[in-house]
């Protein structure tokens, strides 16, 4: 079977207050949040590379600065540790951005919806099939990244897909839920998306996770999108409009997701990645086994 061009472009909209997380997003973002010992944008950020894609689009606000900083040269820093012998360390601050990855940062002046957002990337996406990134969606898998699992769907439909998983019926107010049928390869034909319906009307129980890999057709849409929900521009009202022109997939996902704007589900993620982490794992597994509870 051909294949079709695979997405090298990642959007990653960060311009998010957070103000789930307060007060420890006041003065930092929450896409800076760690896990175990990487901040939430990072294992994004890494997924992403997995994936085969080479060109990381940030997609900023106010007080994002440290994400700029995150994946760029820390002179004094490095120096230091070069200067210790501190190797190991070095390596881990040095490496985080392979040389071949371009990253490239745009602001969003006004916090006007993730729709808005991934409009802003247009000037950098250009007519290119492109992927969006929701950081604070972790998704912990034991083979390919969710990214990669979906990066080969495109190949063989070459059509927007976007990641999907069951939600509680009570929750089905907190994300896109999709509308549709599945075909042969168990994956979703869309008729229809809404953003976050009461669950009386909602249209199926299965909710969009912050994964998504779009045709670029999306950027003309969104350009006469109007407010939505909240009013904000939403990116599941333009997806909507592109069923009607193309065909949308949804990809039930193989992985864990963690919604790590959500502090239990940050607390449980913490938990899981500790338990994978090599240093950590055996030790951590025994302090929980330890707990009287
Ligand atoms: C956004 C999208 C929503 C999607 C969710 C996934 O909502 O608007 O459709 O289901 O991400 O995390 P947010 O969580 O930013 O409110």
């Amino acid at each position: 079977m051909k294949k079709n061009i695979k997405p090298k472009i990642a959007v990653f909209p960060v311009a998010g207050m957070g103000t789930r997380f307060l007060p420890a997003t006041k003065a930092s973002p929450k896409e800076m949040l760690p896990i175990v010992d990487k901040p939430l944008i990072q294992y994004a950020v890494e997924e992403a590379i997995d994936a085969g894609i080479e060109i990381m689009v940030f997609i900023t606000g106010r007080n994002k600065t440290s994400i700029q900083n995150h994946f760029d040269k820390a002179y004094e820093i490095e120096t230091e540790l070069e200067r210790k012998k501190k190797m190991k360390e070095l390596d881990l601050i040095k490496n985080i951005i392979p040389s071949n990855i371009k990253c490239i940062y745009i602001r969003q002046h006004q916090p006007l919806g993730l729709g808005h957002a991934v409009l802003c990337a247009k000037p950098a996406v250009g007519d290119n099939p492109f992927a969006v990134i929701l950081a604070d969606d972790m998704i912990l898998s034991s083979e390919e990244g969710c990214l990669s699992q979906m990066v080969n769907k495109y190949e063989v439909i070459n059509s927007s897909i976007l990641a999907v998983e069951k939600v509680k019926t009570e929750n089905l107010n907190k994300y896109g839920v999709i509308d549709g049928h599945k075909n042969k390869d168990n994956d979703w034909e869309l008729v229809n998306i809404v953003e976050k319906p009461n669950k009386e009307d909602a249209p199926s129980d299965m909710g969009v996770v912050g994964r998504y890999i779009l045709k670029p057709s999306i950027f003309d849409i969104l350009e006469d999108t109007v407010q939505g929900l909240g009013g904000e521009i939403q990116l599941t009202d333009a997806i909507a409009r592109q069923i009607d022109i193309e065909k949308v997939y949804a990809y039930e996902f193989k992985g864990k997701r963690f919604d790590c704007g959500n502090k239990l589900d940050f607390l449980k993620a913490s938990i899981e990645y500790g338990l994978n982490h090599e240093e950590l794992s055996k030790e951590l597994k025994n302090y929980l086994k330890s707990l009287d509870i």
